[in-house]
């Protein structure tokens, strides 16, 4: 099968270039000089359209075990999801609880992905135990594809790891190759400040914010950064919030470390504001770190064009408001911990372009490109180029859309983005050269997705 895409705006993270692609089979078969490819089984007119690279959420949460309950989009509803909107690959956490093995966790997580995801997927693990057997099955995990591991310094008593176990999970980070991905937050002073906000009856989902400052962002990222640095570890910073990490972030770039954060869209388009909308509306946006006041939005944006910000991932996490978020009507640390996105993160991130924050090329590079890189997918993804897997979107830069919960296609009842106008929208969706998304339907299926065993970060070779 040979389709070949015509007369489109090419966007590499390299810049923009007018040609023509065809797609062999599920790769891509070459790149031409518009015209000069006259032969295809089918045509897709891209003419006043970008032709891009698959968008890579190097960061979601399918089906995720949280406070009692499971984020609700399923590997096959959330990689659905995110088909629609010209997300191509995800990279979900298998979490270990404690008291199981990472290898029994990753079996379980293949168990519960492999035969339902619409696109591509891969696996990172959160190691919640660091014990001799945790670092020990660190090799192994690499060597099943999955080579970046996420810590907690948050959520005393469920993910929260000593600075003694960051420190040990480091030094095999070190010795083997891999990536440690950080939540940073002091977890710690956190909960004697939710103690306190609580004795005092204060219950709303705001007190989420207020409870955990940007400070202790700031705090958490720079020790870890400091632990990175003693064991020579590198260091990939998640769902960065507030400029305090971010000062911390680039003064490690700027001194020859290899720290690198993802921001999401959620921290550049939504705040405070949000978490205080009235009637517990607010619960909408409880996740962690929590949503900042809107002068952190501007730090952010600047972060990613300086590329002390790196990646754009979701964090996509999505909880019913109706069966879930209710878990904390009455006391906001209940409230189940994160937000959806995975829908939507290749239109908010267009709007970036749409309002000159940056350039098409750089939305590719965050989006797409560097993820790719970054997790061991390049250049087998990340890029429109011969040999390439054919993850293509053809997006239309000026069509116009309304975002929300009553047109979107994840499994939760609401948008935190409930009425936001884009300028853009994705037109046609390829997964390996499988045609998933055109003329506003679905065309792929439960399956189709295959894992990605990912090489180590190309950034550290
Ligand atoms: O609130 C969030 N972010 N929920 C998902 C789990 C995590 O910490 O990434
Ligand atoms: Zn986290
Ligand atoms: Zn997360």
């Amino acid at each position: 099968m040979r389709t070949l895409i015509r007369g489109g705006t090419v966007v590499n993270a390299t810049g923009p270039v007018v040609a023509d692609v065809l797609i062999t089979g599920e790769t891509i078969g070459a790149v031409t000089e518009p015209g000069l490819i006259t032969v295809a089984d089918e045509e897709v007119d891209a003419t006043g359209k970008y032709v891009i690279p698959g968008g890579i959420d190097a960061h979601t949460h399918m089906e995720m075990p949280f406070g009692g309950t499971y984020s609700s989009d399923t590997f096959a509803t959330g990689t659905t999801a995110a088909a629609w909107g010209g997300t191509t690959t995800i990279i979900d956490f298998a979490v270990q609880k404690k008291g199981t093995s990472l290898l029994a966790t990753l079996d379980a997580w293949h168990e519960k992905a492999d035969g339902h995801c619409a696109v591509d997927y891969g696996f990172h693990m959160i190691v919640a135990d660091v014990d001799d057997q945790s670092l020990k099955e660190m090799q192994s995990c690499i060597d099943q594809g999955v080579n970046s591991f996420k810590m907690f310094m948050a959520y005393p008593g469920v993910f929260y790891a000593t600075d003694g176990e960051i420190l040990r999970a480091m030094q095999r980070a070190t010795e083997t190759g891999a990536l440690i991905m950080m939540h940073a937050e002091n977890g710690i002073a956190i909960d004697e400040l939710v103690a306190e906000a609580l004795a005092a009856g204060h219950i709303d989902p705001v007190q989420h914010g207020l409870t955990r400052p940007p400070e202790l962002e700031g705090e958490a990222t720079s020790r870890a950064i400091q632990l990175a640095r003693v064991t020579g570890a590198p260091l990939y910073i998640v769902h960065l919030s507030a400029r305090h990490a971010l000062e911390a972030v680039a003064e490690a770039r700027d001194t020859g470390q290899n720290v690198f954060a993802e921001t999401c869209p959620q921290y550049l388009y939504l705040s405070l504001d949000d978490l205080a909308k009235p009637d517990f509306e607010g619960a909408k946006y409880v996740a962690s770190p929590p949503l900042r006041t809107k002068d952190h939005q501007q730090d952010l944006w600047r972060g990613l064009r300086t590329n002390d910000l790196s990646v754009v991932s979701t964090d996509h996490c999505p909880f019913c408001f109706k069966d879930q978020k209710e878990l904390g009507r009455s006391d906001f640390s209940k409230i189940p911990n994160g937000m959806p996105g995975v829908e939507h993160r290749m239109d908010l991130l267009h709007q970036g372009v749409v309002a000159g924050e940056i350039s098409p090329a750089r939305w590719v590079e965050i989006a797409s490109t560097t993820p790719a890189r970054m997790f061991g997918l390049y250049p087998r993804k990340g890029v429109i180029a011969p040999g390439a897997d054919a993850d293509v979107v053809v997006y239309d830069p000026n069509a116009k859309q309304t975002i929300s919960a009553a047109t979107h296609h994840m499994n939760v009842d609401y948008s935190a983005y409930e009425g936001m106008e884009i300028t853009g929208k994705v037109d046609v969706v390829f997964s390996r050269g499988t045609k998933v998304i055109a003329d506003g339907a679905f065309h792929g299926k439960e399956g189709h997705g295959r894992f990605l065993s990912r090489e180590l970060s190309q950034y550290l070779l």
